[in-house]
């Protein structure tokens, strides 16, 4: 059996809820790049066919293999160019060009080019539990990341789930609407059981599971009625914990996206509720052992868009 260093293992995050639209592509991106901008090596793994955070970080606009979003085949890689679909395949082993350094520094990504064969090939396989977690115990990754962010796909699927299996932590965004709210409470409690029961199977401590409001203004009454429904749902749970922190909702956000640049930088202040001061609150609920490093200062680690490492 393989052993590691404990030291050596980056912090797996996997961002999952039971709906699109949540805010999980923009909160791992914005995560990605503060910890990047901390001094830690981030690698990112994109698994929506979808491909928002291969785009995020990657010029790949011009690529003709990867799908666009809205085709179910996925045409053949030129050259050596190969991401997460080549990686399942090969039944999770990485190899060194499926990893790409991103447009900024100390992030890298795995991109996505699946399909949907790959989640009906992934779905008949019995080790597809397994697939995450050889893909984050590769020595590419193991030593040479600090934190591992996986994105997943709107509702979710097999992918989500074994990303999920393979997590210290599952980021669950949740903006506190009718809908969103009522498709959680229907959704939520089965993937993380499901989630908990392969973990138990293979006697893998589970990951920590952590809702965080997103989108969120709870001066409006609505969302505070929200709140309330949502809250007693929550805490009467014991394998979920909603975090202090509050994403409200913020033309930044879509602003920092487009422009390809985390949202702390995009807006100075530092003032509370501003975005850099959510996303930081975030990190540190997060990790909290990172609230002892933090000298206060971002250390400007990413060399900004364009600079390719
Ligand atoms: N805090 C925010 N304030 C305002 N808009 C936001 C915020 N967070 C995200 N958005 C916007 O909401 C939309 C959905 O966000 P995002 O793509 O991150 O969600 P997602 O959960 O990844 O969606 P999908 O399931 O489709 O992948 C995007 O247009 C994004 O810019
Ligand atoms: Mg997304």
């Amino acid at each position: 059996m393989l052993t590691f260093d404990k030291k050596l293992l980056p912090t797996v995050v996997t961002a999952i809820g039971p709906k699109g639209g949540i805010s999980k592509t923009t909160t791992i991106s914005n995560l990605a790049g503060l910890l990047a901008d901390l001094g830690k090596k981030v690698l990112v793994i994109d698994t929506d066919k979808q491909q928002s955070l291969s785009r995020q970080f990657l010029d790949i606009a011009n690529e003709p293999y990867l799908p666009d979003g809205t085709s179910s085949e996925r045409t053949e890689a030129p050259g050596n160019t190969t991401g997460l679909g080549e990686i399942l395949y090969r039944g999770g082993i990485v190899h060194k060009e499926d990893i790409r350094p991103s447009i900024r520094g100390g992030i890298d990504v795995i991109v996505s080019n699946i399909g949907d064969e790959h989640i009906h090939w992934l779905k008949e396989r019995m080790d597809a539990f397994s697939m995450f977690i050889r893909i984050i115990s590769s020595d590419l990754i193991v030593g040479h990341y600090d934190y591992v962010l996986i994105d997943t796909q709107g509702s979710v699927n097999v992918i989500g789930k074994n990303a999920g299996v393979a997590s210290d932590v599952i980021l669950s965004p949740l903006p506190p609407n009718q809908l969103d709210v009522g498709t959680f409470i229907a959704d939520a409690p089965r993937i993380w059981d499901e989630i908990d029961r392969t973990c138990e199977m293979i006697n893998r401590k589970p990951p920590r599971v952590c809702v965080v409001y997103s989108k969120a203004n709870f001066r409006l009454v609505n969302d505070q009625v929200m709140r309330q429904v949502i809250e007693p749902f929550i805490q009467a749970s014991p394998r979920m914990e909603l975090l202090n922190t509050v994403i409200p909702p913020s033309t930044i956000y879509t602003q920092a996206t487009a422009m390809r640049v985390p949202v702390h930088l995009v807006d100075g202040s530092t003032k509370t509720g501003s975005p850099y001061d959510v996303m930081h609150q975030l990190m540190f609920e997060l990790f909290p052992d990172l609230q002892d490093q933090w000298t206060g200062e971002p250390v400007a680690n990413g060399t900004g868009v364009g600079d390719a490492a």
